[in-house]
């Protein structure tokens, strides 16, 4: 009796055989921790469509930041949630504006520990709510919001960001941000651009977690989610353009995208496994229909597994704590 003659599951028969020959690993070095910040308030407000996450005061991010950093977790991705907003976004180029006075606070505090990075947006200082300036009809004016972008960029690098999320999907963004930051000496500041960022519903629970503003949507400037062929161009010419690092986001509805990109360039390419992510997963878990702690990693792994290298997620600290054991 010799048949099969292939047998397959010999690679499987024990937990050290299947240690052996995993192919995809998961380190606290690989995740980001994505944190908000809120003007004005001196405690931690959790967001009700997020369970488990909060926007933080100055004083409960400095703990949070401190928990990612000894968790191992690679960097904490900053987002900032102002107490007054215009329809320039004067807030998020002003030093004392809450993202750039935490980025300080941050810096100082956990930043020779992990990789302090910024979003770099304007749908969170603007009162209409999107990731530009408008122009007189009503659109987002791309080239006005460049210089917009490049204002923030400085304004961050000079708070002590290591690193810039330029979120905002505007053309040329990175090569005018490099280049206003070469010129003023911040040749280090690290730029990941969101190269593939989708018009996507699962930044619902993202929506709360900043008070978003926006009426409409996103589609003249995000990604259709019917398009992979453009994503990877939109990752191609941000690596032309001088990008260190390009994101795909979403990361669970786009893993095919992921893939392309990651065989496309030479650069470092992340996932940002988004708010409706994680919430989808929570809320599942509640309810007792799913494993949470086996689902968040495999969820984890599987986007490394299809191509990130890093991956942005709301349970950094807690994967990088189960990762250790
Ligand atoms: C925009 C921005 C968004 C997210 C991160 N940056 C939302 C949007 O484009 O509407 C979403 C992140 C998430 O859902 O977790 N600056």
């Amino acid at each position: 009796m010799s048949f099969p003659d292939v047998r397959l599951r010999r690679l499987r028969q024990s937990p050290a055989v299947r240690g052996l020959v995993r192919e995809t690993s998961l380190e606290p070095r690989q995740l980001v921790l994505p944190l908000f910040v809120r003007e004005g308030i001196t405690e931690a407000a959790p967001i009700g469509s997020m369970p488990g996450v909060a926007q933080h005061s100055l004083d409960s991010l400095r703990t949070v930041a401190t928990e990612a950093a000894e968790a191992g977790v690679g960097g904490v991705m900053l987002f900032g949630v102002p107490a007054v907003r215009d329809a320039q976004g004067s807030g998020a180029d002003d030093p004392k504006g809450i993202l750039n006075l935490a980025t300080e606070v941050l810096a100082a505090e956990v930043g020779d520990a992990l990789v302090v990075q910024t979003d770099l947006c304007l749908d969170e200082f603007t009162d209409h709510g999107h990731c530009g300036v408008l122009a007189a009809d009503g659109s987002v004016d791309n080239d006005a919001t460049l210089e917009r972008y490049t204002s923030m960029a400085l304004a961050q690098a000079r708070a002590g960001s290591q690193l810039l999320g330029l979120s905002g999907m505007m053309d040329g963004q990175v090569g005018v941000i490099r280049k206003a930051l070469d010129a003023e000496g911040f040749t280090d500041t690290l730029l990941l651009a969101y190269a593939a960022k989708y018009a996507s519903a699962f930044y619902g629970p993202f929506r709360e977690a900043v008070d978003s503003q926006l009426t409409g949507d996103r589609r003249t400037y995000q990604l259709d989610p019917g398009n992979r062929r453009e994503g990877v161009r939109e990752a191609v010419v941000d690596e032309e353009e001088g990008a260190d690092i390009v994101m795909v986001k979403p990361a669970m509805a786009f893993l095919d995208v992921l893939r392309e990109v990651r065989d496309t360039v030479h650069i470092p390419v992340w996932a940002y496994q988004v708010s409706g992510e994680y919430a989808m997963i929570e809320a599942a878990a509640a309810n007792g229909w799913i494993d949470r702690r086996a689902s968040v990693l495999e969820s984890l792994l599987s986007i490394r597994r299809a191509g990130a290298d890093v991956v942005l997620t709301y349970w950094a600290t807690e994967a990088a704590r189960w990762l250790r054991g």
